[in-house]
């Protein structure tokens, strides 16, 4: 079924959609010419690498285009060449600029999720022109200072990390999903998702152990990934123009990320900010042609994401503990570490 739209609402459709493109809730930022690749960042940190190469997000740049299934979503689309359209790239592939052109170079690797690396890979490591013992911990705030600014996500910065993972997990597309029949996104989750085969910290442990997050870290990584969720899914459900299954299912993700932000509300009454987010994604109808309102609400949402991971660190929020998955709800196992040569 199809949805007429009057002359006056498709004037205000395009103004819309030319302010959408300046909005940053694009699925993954990466740049293709500051791509530095999987392989430069190995050089360092290979029991890293091993992990990955482990993960689906290794495999999928070979598996995907032999799937049967991708071909027939990329036949629905008229995407006529999986390795080569952006379509498909943006969350399947790592892409870099080599010789002027747009080359798929590995599937969803370091750089996706951590930044594209050019202008911080030698920065980060360079203990500013020291070594580990004598530089300073002024000249080491300064270097890790720096590598932000030049787009490095470190592992302290959980919203954005999560909102890579959910950029890509949440399938923010309608024409995917409606007319390619692609899976409305993941039933993501945060903890489940990022502590089992994605794991790998085994870099601060000198490679000997894939450690995971503490309890801490998991309730943050819990409440920003249900916030992020919940984020995502809001401005998916403003881009919604058809009254078909793309909406339905977006909007029923909201739907069910708002219930247990309800729930998380009253298991840590000590912070205000998960009700506001609640009541915020009440605020807008979860309807077609309501881009606007629903886009109040998700930026209100990422706001006070932000002000939750200034003001906590997870240490009083123990009564979070009992919403959280246990390893039996990992996805795949954490690649156990073992000496590299
Ligand atoms: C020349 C060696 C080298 C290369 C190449 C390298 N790294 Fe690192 N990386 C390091 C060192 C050293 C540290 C730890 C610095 C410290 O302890 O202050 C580190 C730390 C990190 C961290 C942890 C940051 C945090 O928040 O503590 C991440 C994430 C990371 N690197 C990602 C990457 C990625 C992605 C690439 C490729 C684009 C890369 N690295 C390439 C040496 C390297
Ligand atoms: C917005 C991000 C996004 C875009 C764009 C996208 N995908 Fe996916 N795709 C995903 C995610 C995330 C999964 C994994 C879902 C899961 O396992 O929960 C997936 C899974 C798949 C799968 C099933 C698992 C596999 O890889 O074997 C196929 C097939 C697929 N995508 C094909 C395509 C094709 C073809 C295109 C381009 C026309 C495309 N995708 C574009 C995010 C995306
Ligand atoms: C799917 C997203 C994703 C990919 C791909 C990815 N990382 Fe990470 N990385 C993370 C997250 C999230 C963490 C923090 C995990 C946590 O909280 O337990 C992390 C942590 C790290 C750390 C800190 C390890 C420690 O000992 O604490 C390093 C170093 C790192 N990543 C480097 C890399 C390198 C190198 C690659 C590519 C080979 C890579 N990452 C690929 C998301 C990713
Ligand atoms: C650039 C897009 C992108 C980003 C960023 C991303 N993913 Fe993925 N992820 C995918 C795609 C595509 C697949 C499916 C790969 C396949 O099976 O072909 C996938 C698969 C997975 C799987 C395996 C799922 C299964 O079916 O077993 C896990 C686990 C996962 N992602 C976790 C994460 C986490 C955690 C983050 C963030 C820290 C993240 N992803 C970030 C695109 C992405």
């Amino acid at each position: 079924m199809r949805v007429r739209l009057s002359p006056s609402f498709t004037i205000f459709a395009f103004a819309i959609s030319l302010f959408a493109t300046i909005r940053t809730d694009a699925a993954v930022a990466n740049e293709p010419e500051k791509i530095a690749g999987p392989n430069a960042c190995a050089e360092c940190h290979k029991q890293e690498t091993e992990a990955w190469k482990g993960s689906h997000h290794f495999k999928t740049f070979r598996e995907m285009p032999r799937n049967p299934e991708a071909n027939k979503i990329a036949q629905r689309i008229g995407v006529r060449r999986i390795r080569v359209e952006s379509l498909c790239l943006n969350c399947h592939y790592t892409v870099q600029k080599k010789d002027d052109q747009d080359e798929p170079i590995a599937g969803v690797s370091c750089e996706s999720c951590h930044g594209s690396g050019k202008e911080w890979i030698k920065l980060h490591s360079s203990y500013s022109g020291k070594t580990a013992q004598t530089e300073t911990s002024a000249e080491k705030a300064q270097r890790w200072k720096l590598a932000e600014a030049k787009g490095m996500i470190r592992i302290h910065a959980i919203y954005q990390l999560a909102k890579n993972c959910y950029g890509c997990h949440v399938v923010p597309n309608e024409a995917l999903v409606n007319k390619g029949s692609h899976q409305a996104g993941s039933p993501f989750e945060l903890v489940s998702w990022s502590q089992g085969e994605v794991l790998h910290n085994t870099w601060y442990s000198k490679g000997k152990a894939n450690v995971p997050a503490n309890a801490a870290r998991k309730r943050m990584l819990f409440l920003v990934g249900l916030g992020v969720e919940l984020e995502m899914s809001l401005r998916a459900v403003a881009k919604a123009t058809t009254r078909k299954a793309y909406a339905f299912l977006m909007a029923q993700r909201v739907d069910r990320a708002r219930k247990q932000l309800a729930v998380a509300a009253k298991n840590a009454p000590n912070v205000p900010e998960i009700a506001k987010m609640v009541e915020l994604a009440h605020s807008a109808g979860l309807k077609l042609n309501n881009e606007r309102l629903l886009a109040i609400a998700a930026d209100g949402v990422s706001k006070l994401i932000v002000s939750m991971t200034d003001k906590y660190d997870g240490s009083s929020m123990a009564g979070l503990d009992s919403m959280i998955p246990g390893p039996e709800k990992f996805k795949g196992t954490p690649r156990k570490p073992a000496a590299i040569n």
